[in-house]
């Protein structure tokens, strides 16, 4: 592909003291594309999420999005840029209700918005307003606006995770990460999540998903790439992953592992 990459990294790398988590792994991500990123248990897939947001900071590498250096940036200030998240165990507000919970990622964006709005004359409560009526639509876009009132503590695993989506959506971002979003979930809502995630591409947001459900990766994904033990160990269309002899014998390692 000859276009500029919407976010790509070089030789990234992250050591836990003598444990190489992530091992001078470089990739890319197109703008429009869904790309997953597999690999058994502990391959290192939360770990470069965590780099990119800047939960964690990298001993080496970079990474760029959209042209701008992410390495060495607070979690907000990317979060600002346009980089969404969702998490492999979901964070959410328990004794807030689910549309707090959608406000709270309105408002990652909100702040810039808030400075935007003071400038323009106009105040706090139509920020407030604005909020609210942006969380609602994502709820909405989610299938969750009759649980909007609900205290996010007492929904299923399968909404639960479909709130982390809306909150991330909320923030309007232009890439999002998504960490296993079909953990937990059974058949019916794992398709419904696959569903979900393209009309998360067809609206203009791309999207990296990592995620061990194998129907749903292949089935949504336009291309993989495979980490083990740190290391890229494949990469390209599903057709091509699901029929590479290296990619079977890591997954088949695991299974003898007893993972
Ligand atoms: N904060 C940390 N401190 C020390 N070791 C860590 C830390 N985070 C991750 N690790 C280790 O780094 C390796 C990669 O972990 P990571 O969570 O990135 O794997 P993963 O690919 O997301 O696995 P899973 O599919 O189980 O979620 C593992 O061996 C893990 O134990
Ligand atoms: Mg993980």
């Amino acid at each position: 592909m000859t276009e500029a990459a919407l976010l790509e990294t070089r030789n990234l790398r992250k050591e836990f003291g003598g444990l190489e988590a992530v091992k001078d792994v470089s990739f890319a991500v197109h703008e429009g594309q869904i790309k997953a990123l597999i690999g058994p248990n502990g391959a290192g897939k939360t770990t470069i999420f965590n780099l990119l947001t800047g939960v964690l900071s990298a001993q080496a590498g970079a990474a760029e999005f959209a042209g701008v250096s992410l390495l060495g940036l607070a979690p907000h200030r990317i979060a600002a840029l346009g980089v969404g998240r969702t998490f492999q165990t979901t964070l959410l507000f328990d004794e807030m209700t689910v549309l707090e919970n959608a406000m709270v990622g309105h408002h990652l964006r909100g702040r810039v918005g808030l400075l935007g709005s003071a400038l323009r004359g106009s105040g706090v409560i139509s920020e407030q307003r604005g909020t609210r009526e942006a969380a609602m639509e994502v709820l909405a876009w989610v299938g969750l606006a009759e649980a909007a009132t609900r205290s996010a503590g007492e929904l299923p695993i399968g909404q639960r995770k479909l709130v982390e989506v809306a909150r991330a959506l909320a923030a309007q971002p232009r890439l999002l990460l998504m960490d296993e979003p079909a953990a937990g979930l059974n058949m019916r809502e794992t398709e419904q999540m696959g569903e979900l995630i393209r009309q998360i591409r067809d609206a203009g947001v791309t999207v990296l998903l990592v995620e061990h459900d194998m129907s749903l990766v292949m089935g949504i994904s336009e291309q993989i790439l495979v980490l083990d033990r740190g290391e890229r160990l494949a990469e390209g269309p599903p057709e091509a992953i699901q029929a590479d002899e290296r990619v079977l014998a890591a997954y088949l390692g695991e299974e003898a592992e007893g993972c």
